[in-house]
């Protein structure tokens, strides 16, 4: 039997998700077990590119392991592990570092979006240096295939170089990595701007209860023309017709007919959309509910895929040691 091949895949740790979080990414990390060899990395050294309070790092990573496994990671299958405990990180990038100009980093869309939506001025090195970091993680795994949303495919494009350019540098250690994108790596938020975020406050948590979800829907920007339920509307342009498209597949016919001839109004659009969205994440909030209890299991899980990341890690690094005559 040919081996498996290997994801590697991770979230910076900021605290409770988004569906946008689920559907550009988690969801084909779950897809995509047993399938492929998965493993998970919780990126707290990524958090502190641009942010040095380090207080919520912790609580904040639990919580997004809470809902890895409320949307079905598996622990067993699938090791996850908090970047910060596995050093080796820390040395290939360093490594890596050698091997990419800072002009070649300069030209990173992500990072210029990030440089805009956070009106940071002075960025450190450490911050240009996102995509290496994030290219030692993958590659320290030989992750070749990186199934992420859409804004990280640029970081996944500077992983492939660098790990070629080790291969032609050094000798041949690293797969080259890919990435995956969902068909909807990049879900709009509830304003219609163009991503979901909890920083924009557009977002619908993974862990929201009903209410909540229904409260933050009826807020949510429709059709600017369909002002009154007869209107005929334009579910391509609307938002929640996005969201239905995603989570009320199956009836996607009826919401387009009965928008376009008015006869749903959005109140109406927006409640079945709710409980469609609502549905699907019941048991999510079940499973969190579970983890919630329980939080010794948390700590149990991170502990064993540390030290299962560990030993890859290290296997890895005795190959770069080798192939650069060092150490
Ligand atoms: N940059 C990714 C994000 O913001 C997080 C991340 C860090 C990552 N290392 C990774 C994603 C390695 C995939 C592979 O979500």
């Amino acid at each position: 039997m040919s081996r498996k091949k290997r994801i590697l895949s991770g979230m910076r740790p900021t605290g409770k998700l988004h569906l946008g979080h689920y559907v550009g990414a988690l969801e084909n990390w779950v897809a995509l077990q047993g399938e492929y060899d998965n493993f998970h990395l919780i990126a707290d050294y990524h958090v502190l590119t641009t942010q040095l309070d380090t207080s919520d790092i912790e609580a904040n990573s639990f919580e997004m392991l809470k809902d890895w496994l409320a949307a079905g990671i598996d622990p067993d299958q699938s090791p996850i592990f908090r970047q910060s405990r596995i050093k080796e990180h820390a040395e290939l990038f360093l490594l890596l570092s050698m091997l990419i100009t800072t002009a070649r980093l300069e030209r990173n869309p992500t990072l210029k979006e990030q440089v805009r939506d956070m009106k940071i001025e002075n960025m450190t090195y450490g911050h240009l240096g996102y995509p290496v970091l994030q290219a030692a993680d993958i590659i320290l795994y030989k992750g070749e295939l990186v199934p992420v949303g859409e804004d990280q495919a640029p970081h996944v494009e500077i992983a492939r170089e660098l790990a070629r350019r080790f291969n032609t540098t050094f000798g041949e250690v690293f797969p080259e990595p890919a990435p995956k994108l969902t068909s909807f790596a990049r879900l709009p938020g509830l304003d219609g701007q163009t991503k979901m975020s909890k920083s924009l406050d557009n977002a619908i948590l993974l862990s929201d209860e009903p209410d909540v979800i229904h409260g933050r829907l009826r807020k949510a920007y429709t059709d600017p023309d369909k002002l009154r339920r007869n209107d005929p509307g334009h579910p391509d342009i609307c938002l929640v017709f996005t969201y239905h498209r995603r989570f009320n597949s199956a009836d996607t016919g009826g919401i387009r007919s009965g928008c376009e001839s008015g006869f749903l109004g959005c109140v109406d659009c927006k409640r079945i959309c709710g409980e469609a969205i609502a549905g699907q994440l019941e048991p999510f909030r079940e499973k969190r509910r579970y983890y919630d209890e329980h939080p010794g299991d948390l700590r149990t899980i991170l502990a064993d895929g540390e030290v299962r990341a560990q030993q890859v890690a290290r296997e890895t690094m005795a190959q770069v040691h080798e192939a650069m005559g060092l150490g």
